[in-house]
């Protein structure tokens, strides 16, 4: 049976999946934390869009436009002071919340404003949200809502494709049997947490006869397999079994030509002490080389795929599910992040503004 990708779609082509123009307003990782020491400033590329990020006195983490209002010098050849920043050209210097608060030259500064984008961290990894004021948590493991997490970084790789490629991997159950070679039955139930995250949990038990369905099933009673997505571009994968989750993140940028880059994150519940530290350390590693061989296989599609789903069908639902969940959120325009316009689309604010507790770090 053929599934008609517009039908299923609201009868509308999509708007923002697989397009090499659009993405999803929301929280994007930038660099790992451990990369921007007090007092460092450097360039970024996100989304398209050029920055500045700065680490001030005050150890918070600032992102900023790159081009200095007055003449357009990159603020990434600038020097932090205290937890402002200083233009390298003309020494004008901007605070925390992008106000121009000296200028060498004047008795007092003109009114102008520097472009500050809102900015967290969390695993390790400073992140920054693509629009004006963020609505929704970063994304986390739900798993572990309002539990410490501890995080160490997997892969960082780029991929010839566009990230929705990579996105639905997870959840295309065929190629779990033809790919990954496992052999039980795949069914996915979606269940959507909110505007911008939705989870689909597999509900069929390990009954496969490959040879990892069978080494991890005396282990595996109650088997969990569910995959989480955060603004259509950072999913959080989820194996294991009662009370021994594993978490693999896999947070994806839109590159310029429909092309990615992946950050894959391994994240465990914190646990107390040396030992629980030590038992850490082996978990995420045991996830990383899981998670290194589960996506090796995947690689060599994503590299040669021309993506374009064109003839879906009643296997690939959870994908369609997925795009109208995606076609539902607010599409912004690769470098310039302004709402990409479109007749068809109505993009409805009804989120809260976010916050931080709701995050479980
Ligand atoms: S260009 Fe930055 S102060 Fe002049
Ligand atoms: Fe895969």
């Amino acid at each position: 049976m053929n599934v008609n990708l517009q039908n299923v779609s609201s009868n509308h082509k999509p708007r923002i999946f697989n397009n090499p123009e659009r993405f999803v307003e929301g929280w994007y990782w930038v660099i790992p934390s451990k990369h921007l020491r007090v007092g460092q400033v450097k360039a970024v590329t996100v989304l398209g869009r050029e920055l500045a990020i700065y680490r001030g006195k005050d150890k918070t983490a600032v992102i900023v436009d790159a081009y200095c209002p007055h003449m357009g010098a990159h603020l990434a050849e600038g020097k932090v002071e205290g937890n402002e920043l200083r233009c390298f050209f003309h020494h004008w210097k901007f605070d925390d919340q992008g106000f121009c608060v000296e200028i060498p030259c004047l008795n007092e500064p003109i009114t102008v404003k520097l472009k500050t984008w809102p900015t967290a961290e969390k695993y390790g990894m400073i992140w920054v949200w693509t629009g004006e004021t963020p609505k929704q948590p970063l994304p986390f493991v739900l798993e572990l809502e309002n539990k410490k997490c501890d995080a160490i970084f997997g892969s960082y790789f780029l991929v010839n494709s566009h990230p929705n490629a990579v996105m639905i991997n997870p959840i295309d159950a065929q190629h779990l049997n033809t790919v990954h070679k496992l052999t039980s039955e795949i069914n996915f139930e979606k269940q959507e947490i909110n505007q911008n995250a939705i989870i689909f949990t597999n509900t069929k038990p390990n009954t496969g006869n490959s040879f990892l369905e069978k080494l991890i099933r005396p282990f595996c009673k109650n088997h969990v397999y569910n995959i989480c997505y955060w603004y259509g571009s950072t999913n959080i994968v989820t194996f294991g079994t009662d009370g021994f989750y594993v978490h693999v993140m896999f947070a994806v940028r839109l590159l310029e030509g429909g092309k990615s880059e992946v950050q894959v994150l391994l994240i465990t519940q914190k646990r107390q002490g040396i030992f629980g530290w030590l038992y850490n350390r082996v978990v995420l590693w045991l996830t990383k080389m899981a998670g290194i061989n589960f996506i090796q296989d995947d690689l060599k599609i994503f590299e040669t795929i021309k993506f374009d789903l064109k003839t879906p069908i009643k296997a690939d639902y959870s994908i369609m599910e997925f795009v109208n969940h995606l076609e539902r959120q607010k599409p912004l325009m690769l470098k310039t992040w302004q709402l990409a316009r479109s007749k068809n689309v109505e993009v409805k604010e009804t989120r809260e503004k976010w916050q931080d507790t709701k995050s479980n770090d």
